[in-house]
Order: structure tokens, then sequence, then C-alpha cells
């Protein structure tokens, strides 16, 4: 059983060749660059390099693995949430295989692949287990209770936890993607120079909130920029920020365990790739009892593998859809999972 797997809903466009359920017969990721002057995705750069790059990726992993078309038994294609126009490059180049070839299509809700990234690990968690879900566009705390059943804990109120990285980036003027960049700005820098407030860490709710982090990062900026100190502290800065995410991050996540009972973490999404929030999240868990799994760097960012892996744990299931299925913008795991 050959799955395509297709993902373009954002800034990375991606294809992968999966082969039953697990083995990954080709991965190829491309991240547009076109994106970095701006300082964020513009959508429609986003939809012309999808269309510029999808069917020559598409053709170099068959090329590589020496399939053909016609080896290909299941389309699977990122349906949303994501950019529209984005989107449908990947939705149109999957009918339209679908249909040339006669195969079946999977339309895939881009967050729960994330988190069925993990599904491709060799020792795969099995549910019921707690899932922190962190990406540009979702801060979730999930319980688990069985693949596709989903109990939503806690969500950012506002900035997704990515997003953040992003905005604190773009303030310090470090580039885009915010993650990477604050990360390595954060290396030379003193965690506890500035003691950013942790929103709602001690808070009953698992609820989380991100605005206000930033909100305070924007004016120690502006204070430091007045007094001409500001270059020499974008260390102690990106590092101060790091610690506050990871210390909210962990905390709810610890707790969010205790509550449901999991003995499990499972973490998904562009931020798990982040050193600090890793390494802490693991000695959290060995000093609680507290299993943590993270996919590889490369599962965690955007990617088609994962997509491809969702697409045949539905299909498995019996679910096939239509030529009809469109793509959408919002939402986090309600569609197409609660279908
Ligand atoms: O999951 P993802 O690739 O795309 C979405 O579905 O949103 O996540 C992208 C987000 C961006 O906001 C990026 O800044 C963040 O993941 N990210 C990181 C790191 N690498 C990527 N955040 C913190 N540390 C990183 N090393
Ligand atoms: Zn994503």
């Amino acid at each position: 059983m050959l799955t395509l797997g297709i993902e373009t809903s954002c800034d990375e466009t991606s294809v992968a060749l999966l082969r039953d359920e697990n083995e990954l017969l080709s991965h190829l990721v491309l991240s547009q660059l076109e994106h970095e002057r701006y300082g964020g995705v513009v959508p429609e750069l986003a939809s012309r390099a999808h269309q510029q790059a999808l069917l020559p990726m598409i053709e170099r992993s068959l090329a590589e693995t020496g399939l053909s078309p016609a080896n290909i038994d299941l389309i699977g294609v990122t349906v949303g949430p994501g950019l529209i126009g984005a989107l449908l490059v990947g939705i149109c180049t999957a009918k339209s295989l679908a249909l040339a070839l006669g195969r079946p299509l999977v339309g895939v809700n881009h967050v729960e692949a994330h988190l069925m990234a993990n599904m491709l690990l060799p020792n795969p968690p099995e549910p019921p287990f707690v899932a922190l879900l962190v990406s540009g566009g979702h801060t979730l705390l999930v319980e688990v209770d069985d693949w596709g059943e989903y109990l939503i804990l806690g969500r950012s109120r506002d900035d997704a936890v990515g997003e953040s990285f992003d905005k604190v980036a773009k303030m310090l003027e470090l580039g885009y993607p915010g993650g990477p960049v604050i990360e390595k700005a954060a290396e030379d820098g003193n965690p506890s120079a500035f003691p950013f407030p942790r929103p709602m860490m001690r808070d009953d709710s698992l609820d989380m909130s991100f605005s206000g982090l930033k909100t305070a990062v924007l004016y120690e900026t502006r204070d430091l920029a007045e007094r001409g100190g500001l270059e020499q502290a974008i260390p102690d800065l990106a590092a101060s920020f790091q610690a506050a995410v990871a210390d909210v991050l962990v905390n709810k996540s610890i707790r969010a365990c205790e509550r449901s009972g999991a003995r499990c973490l499972v973490v998904a999404g562009g931020v798990a790739r982040n050193t600090l929030l890793r390494n802490r999240l693991d000695a959290t868990g060995s000093r609680e009892d507290i299993r943590v799994i993270v996919p590889p760097m490369e599962l965690c960012t955007d990617n088609a593998a994962m997509v491809a892996r969702t697409a045949i744990h539905y299909y498995r299931q019996g679910r096939r859809d239509g030529l009809d299925v469109g793509a959408f913008a919002t939402g986090a795991l309600d569609w197409p999972v609660a279908k």
C-alpha cells in the first residue's frame, strides 16, 4: 500500500511517499524563503511558490524511489486549517491525481497530522495520553483517549506560542521564522536577566495566554532602545522570553497529565523543535514519572510524512473523501475528525 502525502497549508511545500504504515520511502520538504524579507508569510506568494514547486517535487519523489504514478494507492492531502490559496494548490493537485489515477483521496486535518506524526516513531505512543500541540497557529493541551478521540483540556486564549516567537523575533529584528532565531540568540543569554511574566501559569485553568508576555518584551525592548542598550541585551531578552514560555508550557502540561491521570505526554508542532522546551519537558517528565515523547526535528515542523500517516490511518477505518472536499482556514481538531 503506497500513500502519497501532500502538504501545502502554509510556507512549506512537502511531498511524502509512505509504504504501508511506517516505511517512509521519500520525504521532500521545501521551505519557502520568499517570505523572509516581509517578516511573515505572504499568502499570495506562498500559493505561487507551492504551484511552482509541487508537481516537480512529486515527480522527483517518484523518480528517486523508482516508482511511477500508477504505483500510488492512496492520496492524502492537508485540507486545513491553513491559508486557503495555499491549501487549494495541494487539494487541486491531489484531486486531479485521484481522478486521473482512479485512486481514493483522504483529506487531512493539519493539526491532527502534527499529532499523528508521532505514529511514525519506531515505538509510537499508545492512547490514552496527553498531547501538547504547539505550532505557529495553535497551542493546545489535549486528552487523547484514542487516535481521533480528543478532549481539549486547555488552549491559548490569544497568541499561539509559535506566533509569539515570531512576533518577538520581529520586534528584536532577528528575522523569520522566529523560533529558530530566538533560540540561537538565546544561546548566549541569561534566562533570568529579565523577569518576564508567566501569564496564567498559576491559574487553575489549563488555558494559556502569551500576548501579555509579548507586550512585556515589547516595553522592555522600547526602554532599552531609548537608553541605547538594546543591541547588547538581545541575547538576554531572547533567553528570558524563551524561559518564560518554557515555564508556562511545562507547568501546564504536567498539570494536564495530573488532571487526566495520564502517564505519557506527547508533544507535537513546530515549537516542539525548541531545545530548551524539549530538555525541560524531559527533565520534568523523569522527575514526575511521566514518559515524554517528542518526534524528531523534521517531523515537528510542517511536513507531508505526517499527512500521509494520517491519511492511511483514516483510510484503514474506511474513510474516503469525494472530489467535492474543500479547504478550510480556521479551527483546530474539529474537522474532519468530528465528522
Ligand atoms: O508546526 P509549524 O511548522 O507550522 C504551523 O502549523 O504553524 O510551526 C511553525 C512555528 C513557527 O511559529 C516557528 O517560529 C516555530 O514553529 N518554531 C519554533 C522553533 N522552530 C520552529 N519555535 C521555537 N523554537 C524553535 N526551534
Ligand atoms: Zn503546522
